[in-house]
């Protein structure tokens, strides 16, 4: 196999997916919160965040007692483009669990035009949440072409390349990958 340039390792995810969980519990102490991850890329991701939102409820975290329930949802939309680009949308799969009044956070791979983004946030906050909030990963800034408030971010850099690995995937593979790297041009 070709030797892969990482641009983020496993470790630094997993360091900045903790900083990520503590930052939520904060934002969120003592409230049950849904997580709704976007299929299918955010699984991975959304899973070690909510791994590590339980483990900060028991574990003595100075200043950080955690939140309440941790409830999982997920959402599907699909792009009528390639996927990747900011083409019209439309709803594969929506959540299942009723959303009104709860505290909702919103979980995303990459922010890269933020069209699906934008999109899943107007489709959610349709369903009168008490609070909606977005995580992401990875932000690509300079791709954005949409306005939407990122507040929880990863990673945020410029001139990044096509990403796969943890939930990304290079034509469907690869989603498993525990580390992010480069997917060179063809
Ligand atoms: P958007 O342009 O922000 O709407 O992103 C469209 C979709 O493409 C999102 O669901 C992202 O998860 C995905 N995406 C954006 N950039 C990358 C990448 O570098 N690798 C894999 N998926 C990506
Ligand atoms: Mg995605």
């Amino acid at each position: 196999m070709e030797e892969r340039r990482v641009l983020f390792s496993g470790e630094q995810i997993q360091q900045r997916v903790r900083e990520l969980a503590v930052a939520i519990s904060r934002q969120h102490r003592g409230q049950d919160i849904v997580l709704v991850g976007l299929l299918k890329g955010a699984f991975m991701f959304l899973r070690d965040l909510g791994a590590v939102l339980e483990q900060i409820k028991t574990a003595n975290i100075a200043d950080c007692p955690g939140v309440g329930k941790v409830f999982v949802e997920f959402l599907s939309v699909s792009s009528y483009n390639d996927g990747h680009t900011s083409g019209d949308l439309k709803l594969e799969m929506d959540i299942r669990r009723p959303v009104k009044d709860a505290h909702v956070v919103l979980v995303e791979d990459v922010a890269d035009t933020c069209n699906t983004l934008a999109w899943a946030y107007a489709h959610l906050r349709k369903k009168e949440p008490a609070s909606l909030s977005v995580c992401v990963l990875v932000a690509k800034p300079d791709k954005h072409r949409h306005e939407v408030t990122l507040h929880h971010v990863g990673f945020s850099q410029t001139d990044l390349p096509f990403l796969g690995g943890y939930g990304l995937d290079v034509a469907g593979a690869d989603r498993c990958v525990p580390y992010i790297f480069e997917v060179p041009p063809e």
